[in-house]
């Protein structure tokens, strides 16, 4: 049974643990190391984890570690850890913007990174993570560390970094754009006449409809859009208009700025 020791026991990591030990992972064969009395007593009292407040204690003999600390305390964080990875475990970073070539200057030479980008919804085992490994895993390993981040949703490799950056500008940031056009839909909704609440649970039912019939139907989105849209009908007015006004534009040039944002941080986080 391999072992995983997480460094940082925060939201991320206690969502990622969570969705571990739902779908058949032990608590035994999971470790975490993290600063703060309380933390440690919640992740044991709720998962039954084992809990450090020494990092090298919880990764020292792990097969597996994660790394689930903010990004500007990463270089620390690993640079204090790296002599107690001498067991050459493969090390996971969920850090967002902290480049492979970051971590690997502050480990040991050779080792086997892999970079996380999972998302909020990873809560509700609802998340969608993309991975890349700077070297091949065997077939075990990789199957490892996809069934890690599988436990809370959706998991892709991706074989170039860079593309991390679109994951990032997809998924990382991607349930934001679909709140704003929640937020949005709803204080319409409100304009229109329609009490709060109901505009709200409208908005809500219609997002989550939507986002089943394109995953549980297996129909492309376009489909499923051509097949509600009548030429002349309401939903033909309104789609006409957003076309009209430029959204796609308008999402192309977001989404490209989540991309920007990310290469600097990758560049702030390298030092
Ligand atoms: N939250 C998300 O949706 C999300 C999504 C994608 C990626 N991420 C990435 O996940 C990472 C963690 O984010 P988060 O939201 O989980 O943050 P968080 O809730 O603030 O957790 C960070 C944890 O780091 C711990 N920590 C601080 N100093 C430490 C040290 N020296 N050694 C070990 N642990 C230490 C803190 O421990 P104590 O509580 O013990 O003080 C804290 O629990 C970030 O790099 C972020 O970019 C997060």
């Amino acid at each position: 049974m391999s072992s995983i020791a997480f460094i940082g026991g925060g939201n991320m990591a206690s969502c990622i643990i969570g969705g571990m030990i739902t779908n058949g992972f032990s608590p035994d064969q999971i470790l975490v190391g993290t600063p703060s009395a309380g933390t440690r007593q919640k992740l044991e009292s709720t998962y039954g984890v084992t809990t450090f407040a020494d990092n090298h204690a919880a990764a020292a003999s792990a097969d597996l570690v994660v790394l689930a600390v903010k990004p500007q305390m990463m270089h620390a964080v690993v640079a204090d850890l790296a002599p107690a990875l001498g067991h050459r475990p493969i090390v996971i970073s969920v850090a967002a913007g902290v480049p492979v070539a970051a971590l690997s200057n502050w480990l040991a030479e050779g080792m086997s990174i892999v970079r996380a980008m999972p998302n909020t919804p990873s809560m509700l085992e609802s998340g969608a993570t993309g991975l890349f490994t700077n070297q091949t895993l065997s077939d075990a390993n990789q199957q490892l560390v996809n069934s890690i981040f599988q436990a809370v949703g959706y998991t892709c490799w991706v074989d170039d970094e860079a593309l991390i950056d679109a994951v990032i500008a997809v998924s990382g940031s991607g349930p934001a754009y679909f709140y704003l056009v929640m937020e949005i839909m709803q204080k319409i909704g409100e304009e229109l006449g329609l009490p709060s609440k109901t505009a709200q649970e409208l908005c809500q039912q219609t997002a989550l409809g939507a986002a089943r019939m394109a995953t549980e139907t297996g129909i492309p989105p376009c489909q499923l859009r051509a097949q509600v849209t009548s030429p002349g009908g309401t939903t033909h007015a309104a789609i006409s208009c957003f076309q009209e006004q430029g959204l796609e534009a308008i999402f192309r040039q977001a989404m490209n700025s989540a991309v920007g944002r990310a290469q600097e941080m990758s560049k702030d986080y390298s030092s």
